[in-house]
């Protein structure tokens, strides 16, 4: 069942919110603007309990952090602002330094969209130029948000262009399963994944992959998160900020999971790597409704193809031809 109402106003713009509730109570919440997923909350014996961390309008419109915001065209990171195109270097809008982080400054984040609603889900789409983002080819996109009565939300990207274009879209939910306002040091993480990429301070990847085995990046079997962290903490990075490369792997099998409690979530994808950010410098900059900001006040998981596909297509295709539909799904399964 879905209903809607209006959210508040934005640069005299009114946001819309919707809510879709499954035959179990579970609850997911969508912003038009910036297609943002909002809130999941989980029927607890005390109540509805929201595991996403969320914020005002004026969180959703700060151009870094988000919150349950899809990324696209490309997540991730592309160093020296640039592609290259049929052998051509195509330049980019940088919006870290001289790096193009998580579609750009106009990336999908940023943008509004019209939403199509309905019983089980709400379709968002628009069109993105290229000379509003800054990649090749004028981008048609979409970002459908499903509520099964499984308990699982599907994420569903579409995108063609009559130009060729890369396509490379995720989400950048941030989850604490805690009831009370802790943070995700408590919880357990187990991520898919033998392997993480190699990167600099300057967090683009290079074409090295490390090893995870016995260090507190390792999360191959589940782990209790506060412990690895802790090991992590005089690093620069103090705590997780890496991609890991899942590789090939079978589409029935979580890539990740997470839990606190009772509470649960499977991640699932085709993809081959996935961006774990700890949250490690969050401070009072940020406001979140149910959590004091602080470090590890949330994790993010970020299916994608690696972002090293932009270089080096060892690391996966994400070129999309003219006229193609591009797709990509995530899937997120909870238990409660
Ligand atoms: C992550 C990225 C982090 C940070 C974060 C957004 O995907 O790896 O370095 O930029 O997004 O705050």
């Amino acid at each position: 069942m879905l209903t809607s109402k209006l959210f508040g106003t934005l640069n005299n713009r009114l946001v819309t919110a919707y809510t879709i509730e499954n035959a179990h109570g579970l609850r997911m919440t969508l912003l038009d603007y910036g297609a943002t997923w909002y809130a999941l909350e989980v029927p607890t014996h005390t109540g509805h309990q929201n595991i996403m961390l969320n914020t005002d309008l004026a969180g959703y419109a700060e151009p870094t952090g988000y919150f349950g915001k899809p990324l696209g065209r490309v997540a991730g990171r592309i160093g020296e602002g640039q592609l290259m195109m049929n052998g051509k270097p195509w330049p980019l809008p940088a919006n870290e330094g001289t790096t193009t982080l998580h579609g750009g400054p106009h990336g999908y984040s940023t943008l509004w969209w019209q939403a199509t609603p309905a019983n089980d889900h709400v379709t968002f789409t628009r069109t993105i130029p290229s000379s509003l983002d800054g990649f090749p080819g004028d981008l048609t996109a979409s970002v459908t948000y499903t509520l099964t009565d499984s308990d699982e939300v599907h994420i569903d990207f579409t995108g063609t262009s009559p130009e060729e274009t890369v396509f490379n879209p995720t989400n950048h939910a941030y989850w604490n399963l805690n009831a009370t306002d802790e943070t995700i040091e408590n919880h357990e993480l187990m991520v898919a994944a033998p392997q993480r990429f190699e990167a600099p301070l300057s967090k683009v990847p290079t074409d090295h992959l490390l090893d995870v085995t016995g260090t507190p990046f390792d999360f191959t079997t589940p782990r209790q998160m506060g412990p690895q962290l802790a090991a992590l903490r005089d690093t620069p990075e103090r705590g997780i900020d890496d991609i890991y490369y899942i590789g090939e792997h079978d589409a029935d099998q979580p890539v990740a999971t997470l839990s606190c409690g009772d509470l649960g979530v499977e991640f699932y994808s085709k993809r081959n790597a996935l961006i774990l950010f700890t949250a490690n410098k969050f401070g009072d900059e940020l406001h979140f409704l149910e959590k004091k900001s602080r470090p590890y006040v949330g994790v993010a998981l970020e299916p994608q193809t690696a972002p090293h596909a932009v270089v080096n297509p060892d690391f996966g295709d994400i070129r999309l031809a003219p006229g193609e539909t591009g797709q990509a799904q995530l899937r997120y399964h909870f238990t409660y």
